[in-house]
């Protein structure tokens, strides 16, 4: 599809939302870039020489946990720092004016929740939690633990190790999760993608198979991707942008036809 957004696009790309019984939206990290949090790839992506995919390891856990958790300290003090942007606010926005609106995303800076967004899954886990290596009790991190540094931190519990409770690379998902995702894009008759790299194999394949099943899929993305060229809609542009047209769209179908 073309990567032009032109008025009648949108309207478009409204209009099949506003009948749709479902939605299901799915979020990458493009969606919190106007938040001021950097991707994972492209530019930016590197923290002192490593790779997300260097540091985003059981392996790496276990070699350097502290500078695995400096890295996690430093990602949650922008996180705690930054604020939703209008794409989050817009995607609340949709929950509220249409039927049932589904966030799966791959993101675990919570700003969806922040945002006031309510059915949400949260597929890769939250920057906030941690757990136990040892009692795999889930734990909410204090605010204060984002001092710099690579101290390591204990379970209240049993005194073990804690680690980041995020999915890493390598990693299964939780028993569950997954299956809810994919329960959504089955249910759901327009899929909206919005600001992943369409990298990371199960919500590729969540999307994909919604498709097959004859689900409609709108793509919003400033860069081509391997969804944008497989969607019906491709919104070419910043979802702080889009999303809130999309949302005013809505709103004119809204009003009495004459
Ligand atoms: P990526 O960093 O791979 O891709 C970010 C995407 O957002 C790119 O396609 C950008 O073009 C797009 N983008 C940038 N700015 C945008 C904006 N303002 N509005 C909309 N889109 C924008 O991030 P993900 O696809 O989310 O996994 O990466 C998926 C997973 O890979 C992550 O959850 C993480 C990572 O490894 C784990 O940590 C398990
Ligand atoms: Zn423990």
């Amino acid at each position: 599809m073309s990567g032009t957004v032109t008025p009648a696009l949108l309207e478009q790309a409204a209009h099949k939302l506003k009948r749709a019984q479902r939605i299901l939206v799915v979020t990458g990290a493009g969606i919190s870039a106007e938040s001021g949090i950097p991707t994972f790839r492209g530019s930016g992506g590197l923290w002192e020489g490593f790779r997300a995919e260097d540091l985003a390891t059981p392996a790496a856990f276990k070699r350097m946990p502290g500078r695995v958790w400096k890295w996690y300290r430093w990602r949650r003090q922008i996180v705690l720092a930054a604020q939703p942007n209008p794409g989050h606010l817009a995607l609340a926005t949709l929950e509220k004016q249409l039927p049932f609106v589904e966030i799966v995303t791959q993101n675990v800076d919570g700003l969806h929740g922040r945002a006031g967004s309510q059915r949400l899954i949260e597929l890769h886990g939250n920057i906030h939690r941690a757990r136990c290596t040892d009692c795999h009790q889930v734990s909410s991190l204090p605010e204060a633990d984002v001092a710099e540094g690579e101290q390591l931190p204990e379970c209240w519990k049993c005194g073990g190790l804690l680690r980041p409770h995020i999915l890493w690379f390598g990693e299964h998902y939780w028993p569950g999760t997954m299956d809810v995702a994919m329960e959504a894009g089955v249910q759901a008759s327009v899929i909206l993608v919005v600001g992943t790299s369409a990298q990371v194999y199960a919500p590729v394949g969540l999307v994909l198979e919604a498709q097959e099943l004859g689900a409609f899929v709108i793509d919003v993305n400033p860069e081509e991707t391997h969804f944008s060229r497989q969607a019906d809609i491709f919104l070419q542009g910043t979802s702080g942008t889009l999303l809130p047209q999309l949302s005013t769209f809505l709103l004119s179908l809204e009003e009495p036809q004459v």
